[in-house]
């Protein structure tokens, strides 16, 4: 007789992997889903965006000239053409230097996080992660079991104070950031921030991690400094086609320092051998036949204008004491509520009203009752951005006056 095992039982499962919590942010698209809901809740690129006959044309093309090859097992580090655009564009858009052998294409800029969490932290390791931070590098490195170092960032970027006290305490193993159009709360790191936060790490043990899937994605201002012109020994800059061309190819890179990327191939190889070979072939053909820079300023016009019309509608509908940042690029910004105020509570009344958020408490490793929420400009139009935000500016008020 086969013995029936209780699969709820915590001991069937690694204690990596059972103390970290489902993604909130699914939970509550569930509730999303209703068409009669307007919801900023999301975090996708715009769907109309997606360039479907052009990747159609390159797919065929792509069958039509390398037929089984393309099909075939690959090799780990990725299309040594697609590494070598990468590689290219890096310098004649922000004069970077990254050969291409440092290069390494991954199954989305996601999996550069979890094979990052595999090669560098082990249990209990500190790692420095931005508050509010990326809900997704926080999940990928729970399963590591890492010990959390929150470090605030405001417009201005990090707290230098902070981190300046997380750093004396003991080089961090690593610390995590989005300086460009965070999520989730659309700011960026000044150059003078980016400076300080550098003249912190440099010539110390600690590694940078640069996530940057939004940087193409910028409506206005000046290129700010990337970290690995700053700091390039200690940082790793991870990128990605998810927000410039379309997510589902799962299409992203890591670019590390020799000794590291030597390691994330060891982890890759045991993870999946390599990136999807056909996607990979695919998109470069993409980018070579068609005009990527144009396709990319298409997107910022449509998301700048959705941004714009999400910023006039919070000037006309929210009460003046909320307050929410000004994002130069991406796909999101982030409200601050009266300091007693609750975005859960404020979630509740807003979804019978038909109009979601995601409330803060996710982006932050510590906290469950916050005063902050996520709102999403980039997959709702301009009209129903207005439409919305006039509901949650409701719901707003109706919970000042309760
Ligand atoms: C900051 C950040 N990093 C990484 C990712 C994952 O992107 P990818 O689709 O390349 O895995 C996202 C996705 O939303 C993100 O916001």
């Amino acid at each position: 007789m086969p013995i029936a095992r209780d699969l709820s039982a915590k001991s069937i499962f690694s204690d990596r992997i059972s103390d970290v919590p489902k993604s909130f942010i699914r939970e509550i698209l569930k509730v999303a889903v209703d068409p009669s809901v307007i919801s900023f809740a999301g975090g996708l690129p715009n769907r109309k965006l997606f360039p479907v006959a052009e990747i159609k044309q390159a797919a065929n093309r792509v069958l039509d000239e390398y037929g089984r090859d393309v099909l075939q097992y690959s090799n780990t580090e990725g299309f040594p053409e697609l590494r070598k655009y990468i590689s290219r564009r890096y310098r004649e858009k922000q004069n970077l230097q990254i050969p291409v052998d440092n290069i390494l294409i991954t199954n989305g800029s996601q999996q550069g996080l979890d094979l990052l969490g595999k090669v560098l932290l082990n249990q209990m390791d500190e790692a420095v992660i931005e508050e509010p931070g990326y809900l997704g590098a926080i999940q990928a490195f729970s399963v590591y079991r890492a010990s959390f170092q929150p470090v605030p960032v405001s417009e201005e970027g990090m707290e230098i104070a902070r981190l300046q006290a997380v750093m004396s305490q003991g080089a961090p193993k690593l610390i995590y950031t989005v300086p460009n159009f965070q999520n989730p709360s659309g700011i960026s790191y000044s150059d003078a921030n980016r400076l300080a936060v550098a003249d912190l790490v440099r010539n110390t043990s600690t590694l940078l991690i640069e996530d940057d899937p939004y940087g193409d994605l910028q409506f206005e201002g000046v290129k700010k400094t990337s970290f690995k012109k700053l700091i390039p020994e200690n940082t790793i800059l991870l990128g990605s086609f998810s927000k410039t061309v379309v997510p589902s190819f799962r299409l992203g890179w890591i670019a590390a320092p020799d000794q590291i990327l030597e390691k994330l191939v060891i982890a890759k190889q045991a993870a999946d051998l390599h990136t999807n070979n056909f996607a990979q072939y695919v998109i470069f053909r993409y980018i070579k036949d068609n005009d990527f820079n144009g396709h990319i300023s298409k997107i910022v016009a449509v998301y700048r204008n959705q941004r714009n019309a999400m910023i006039e509608s919070l000037r006309q509908y929210f009460p003046p004491e909320i307050k929410y940042t000004k994002p130069e690029g991406g796909m999101f910004l982030w409200v601050t509520l009266p300091r007693q105020m609750s975005s859960m509570k404020l979630f509740e009344i807003a979804i019978k009203d038909k109009v979601a958020f995601v409330p803060g408490h996710p982006f932050y490793v510590n906290k469950k009752e916050v005063n902050t929420l996520r709102l999403n400009f980039s997959c709702v139009d301009e009209e129903t951005i207005r439409i919305g935000i006039n509901r949650l500016g409701q719901a707003i008020k109706q919970l000042l006056t309760a």
